[in-house]
């Protein structure tokens, strides 16, 4: 395909809507969208990100932007006699301040969200780990988006009578508003197992196998299959899904949507079967289309022409939102779309979510700095949080030594040299579980436990019988393993970059290409609508240890025994490790270590006491 590219005329951007502190975004090269008969928006593991990226332009534009641009495409679609389809695949919360910051929590986000017209919608992981915030999905998410929201493999027990049932319909069936193009829709969720007990996740394997879901496939009234998913377009459970249809349908097309990783991917099972996966936290909206439907509806089976699949994955600013819809600063926003950004703005106000905690005098990186380094974010937590936060414990007050254990995918989000703000407490660091610790563990063994859960997780593994899988603990961007690399030089010193992903930092911008998503999936490398110039991505070690009243790397000062304290997360990889050691210890030697504190509390106090500052203004200039 031949790649258009508009050069804008002006690089002065003028751009209204969005939030009122949101930052303008840059002009960029941009490719056009793959513009088709059956169009996809797709948003995925927008973790409560509604408000946008307050801090990095690429991302700047919120909730109430893409319900303009979808109306705006819409109108497209219905001027063109074409369609226009859109999807949300799960983990909408936990990791924002504005569904985080409220009591209860998700407070707000239920009436912002369900303005957005979705057409097929599922729950993620993160809906379920708590039984009230399932109930939540019962209670609004399902109602805000009745008939469209599907839970192909997963039950909930009714509040109300005790029993389980459905969460919603396991599949639909729809027929597109132009074209008439006959869909068999489905949701699922990955395999998951840390969901709380008040919901049941049927693993895909067995519910793929169910009378339902093999009578629903052998329809002959459907022109193509769609499969939403919470899950990585990589992993087994949608080869599985896959494989399963094309058993009894040989060419039917298939367009999987998929999420959970994090990543901008794109994977093509056969000639007229893709997968598209969106990113994360609101920075990208996909786009995907399928060209050559001839119609379908009126003939019993229609006759399918050659289809072409295509992707796009839009960088969710007001710049690229503008370019796509053709629109400008003056007739881009709808009335529908300024009142939901208002009613954004209005939410974080309520929430203090621009509060200031301190104003972080550099940024630390989850994966844009190597691990150790001095902007390593967890250099940083290990060297200077955790020793001075914990050394406040009873146990430390007592003299007790510890070894403190943290995984790395516990913090999620970059700290952005300027403000540090109530809402950036929920971006880094989201959950809200606390340290737990087992006491005077041999010190030969209790420094043995880190090494285990890093380089040698795959031991671990093996010894849970493939229970726990240590690299799991790692960011998910990592584990989803689309950070690997071809280049085999690379990925000896760890830097990724080819099929790099890393968000673009919102300092370095400059006229022309801006670092960003470089984004390499199975259809080449000129998915991403900006062209941006790469960026270095890091493996980060799964665990990361600050050492409580020693220096490790002093002969005289070692203990004998040291309490080894972790966050609650790792607490089964940490009894498994002690184990393998020859330490038995189980769940009723652990103890809670701080209680009350969860390492987010730990974070804001330290980032109060250390980078307070009375200026009114952060001073953030290099
Ligand atoms: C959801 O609604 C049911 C029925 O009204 C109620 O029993 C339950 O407590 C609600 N759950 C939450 C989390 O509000
Ligand atoms: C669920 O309950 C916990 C503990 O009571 C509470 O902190 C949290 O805010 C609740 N979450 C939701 C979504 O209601
Ligand atoms: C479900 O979990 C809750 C809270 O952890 C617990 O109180 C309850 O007994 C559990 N119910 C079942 C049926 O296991
Ligand atoms: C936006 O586009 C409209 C219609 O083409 C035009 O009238 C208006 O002047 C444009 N506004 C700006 C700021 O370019
Ligand atoms: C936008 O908000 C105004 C004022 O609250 C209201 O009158 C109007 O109906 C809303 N429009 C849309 C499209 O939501
Ligand atoms: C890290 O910071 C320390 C202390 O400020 C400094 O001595 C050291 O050179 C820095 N290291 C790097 C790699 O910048
Ligand atoms: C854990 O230890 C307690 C007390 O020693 C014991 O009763 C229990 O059976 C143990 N549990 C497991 C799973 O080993």
């Amino acid at each position: 395909m031949v790649v258009k590219l508009a050069l804008p005329a002006l690089f002065a951007t003028v751009v209204l809507s969005a939030q009122p502190s949101a930052p303008s975004p840059k002009a960029a090269p941009v490719r056009e969208l793959p513009w088709a008969g059956l169009n996809f928006l797709h948003t995925t593991d927008t973790h409560g990100w509604l408000g946008g990226h307050l801090q990095e332009s690429s991302y700047s534009a919120d909730w109430g932007d893409y319900i303009s641009f979808a109306k705006h495409l819409k109108d497209r679609a219905d001027d063109e006699g074409v369609d226009l389809v859109v999807v949300d695949t799960g983990d909408r919360i936990e990791g924002n301040g504005l569904y985080d910051a409220s009591e209860p929590k998700g407070k707000y986000i239920f009436d912002i969200f369900k303005q957005q017209t979705i057409d097929v919608i599922c729950s993620g992981n993160h809906e379920l780990y708590q039984r009230n915030s399932s109930e939540n999905e019962l209670n609004h998410t399902i109602p805000n988006f009745k008939g469209n929201y599907l839970a192909s493999n997963l039950d909930i027990r009714n509040p109300e009578t005790g029993k389980f049932e459905p969460l919603a319909p396991r599949f639909k069936k729809f027929t597109t508003k132009n074209k008439g193009i006959r869909i068999l829709a489905f949701g699922f969720l990955f395999n998951f197992a840390g969901n709380a007990n008040n919901t049941i996740v049927t693993h895909v394997e067995d519910a793929v196998k169910q009378k339902w879901f093999q009578e629903s496939i052998r329809s002959k009234d459907i022109d193509m299959i769609l499969v939403i998913g919470h899950a990585s377009v990589r992993s087994q459970e949608f080869a599985h899904i896959f494989k399963t249809i094309r058993s009894v349908n040989w060419d039917i097309p298939i367009q999987f949507f998929g999420g959970h990783a994090h990543v901008r991917d794109y994977k093509k099972f056969d000639e007229n079967s893709f997968a598209l996966a969106s990113g994360r936290y609101m920075e990208t909206i996909g786009f995907q289309s399928i060209d050559g439907f001839s119609g379908g509806g009126k003939s019993e089976v229609a006759p399918q022409a050659k289809l072409s699949f295509s992707r796009r994955y839009i960088d969710n600013n007001l710049f690229s939102l503008h370019h796509h819809s053709g629109k400008n600063s003056t007739n881009f926003a709808t009335e529908h779309g300024k009142n939901v950004t208002k009613m954004i703005t209005k939410a974080r106000e309520e929430l203090k979510l621009d509060r200031r905690h301190g104003c972080a005098p550099k940024t630390l990186w989850v994966n844009r700095a190597p691990y150790p380094a001095n902007n390593s974010i967890f250099s940083w937590l290990e060297k200077r949080v955790l020793p001075v936060e914990l050394s406040t414990s009873a146990r430390a007050a007592e003299g007790k030594k510890a070894l403190v254990i943290t995984n790395t995918g516990a913090l999620r989000f970059d700290i952005f040299e300027g403000p540090f703000t109530r809402d950036s407490t929920y971006l880094v660091s989201p959950f809200t579980s606390g340290f737990r610790y087992v006491s005077d563990v041999a010190y030969s063994d209790a420094k043995k436990v880190l090494q285990l859960l890093n380089n040698e997780g795959r031991i671990l593994e093996v010894a849970s019988a493939g229970n726990l899988d240590a690299s799991l603990l790692a960011p998910p961007e990592q584990w989803s393993g689309r950070l690997r690399l071809s280049n085999e030089a690379s990925v000896d010193n760890h830097v990724h970059h080819d099929s790099l992903q890393a968000p673009l930092g919102r300092k370095d911008d400059k006229p022309a290409r801006t670092p960003g998503y470089t984004t390499v999936d199975d259809a080449g490398n000129d998915g991403d609508d900006t062209i941006h110039s790469q960026i270095n991505f890091y493996d980060v070690p799964n665990c990361v240890q600050a050492t409580l009243g020693f220096d490790e790397d002093s002969e005289a000062d070692k203990p004998k025994e040291v309490d080894l304290v972790y966050n609650e997360f790792v607490q089964p990889w940490i009894l498994l490790a002690l184990r393998y050691l020859g330490e038995e210890y189980n769940v009723t030697d652990t103890k809670p270590y701080m209680e009350g504190r969860s390492l987010t509390s730990v974070i804001t106090d330290w980032i109060t006491e250390h980078w307070a500052s009375d200026a009114e203004v952060c001073s953030t200039e290099d």
